[in-house]
């Protein structure tokens, strides 16, 4: 196992913050030992959910959370946006209310071995997704 890491909470206000938040999610993945593919998996949902952030909430904030005890890597997105009236929905692929192409939250959720949506129309949207080390 590779040195324990503390847990990182990235605003997301602007593109450049996804960035930012993406670029750290992959370094501390592999910092953790995940491969360079599983790290960059991570690396892309931590993209999708901060996008989606942006586009929807306007902002909010992404959390980096390396379980080393766990052999897990948590990812929490977070915002006080309008939230998901209906969650199944926004995870059926190809679904999108912004002309996208609706594979962010589906996508995401295959890249990923769990994954939970909870939201309050009116209040924001928390996604949490996890993948563990194997
Ligand atoms: N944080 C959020 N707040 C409110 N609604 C959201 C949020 N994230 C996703 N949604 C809703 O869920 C739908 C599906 O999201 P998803 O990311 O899968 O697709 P998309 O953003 O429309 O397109 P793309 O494939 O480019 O990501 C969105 O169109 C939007 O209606
Ligand atoms: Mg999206």
């Amino acid at each position: 196992m590779n040195e324990p890491q503390l847990s990182k909470k990235i605003p997301i206000v602007t593109e450049r913050d996804v960035v930012v938040a993406r670029v750290e999610a992959k370094k501390m993945a592999q910092t953790m030992g995940f491969s360079s593919s599983d790290a960059t998996q991570i690396a892309v949902v931590v993209s999708e959910l901060g996008r989606n952030i942006i586009h929807y909430a306007g902002e909010g904030s992404v959390t980096l959370i390396p379980k080393a005890r766990e052999r897990s890597f948590k990812v929490v997105a977070q915002d006080h946006g309008p939230g998901i009236p209906d969650i199944k929905l926004a995870l059926t692929p190809g679904y999108s209310t912004a002309q996208g192409l609706g594979r962010g939250l589906s996508g995401s959720k295959a890249l990923m071995d769990e994954f939970g949506i909870e939201s309050v129309v009116g209040a924001g949207t928390m996604v949490t997704a996890v993948k563990y080390l194997y």
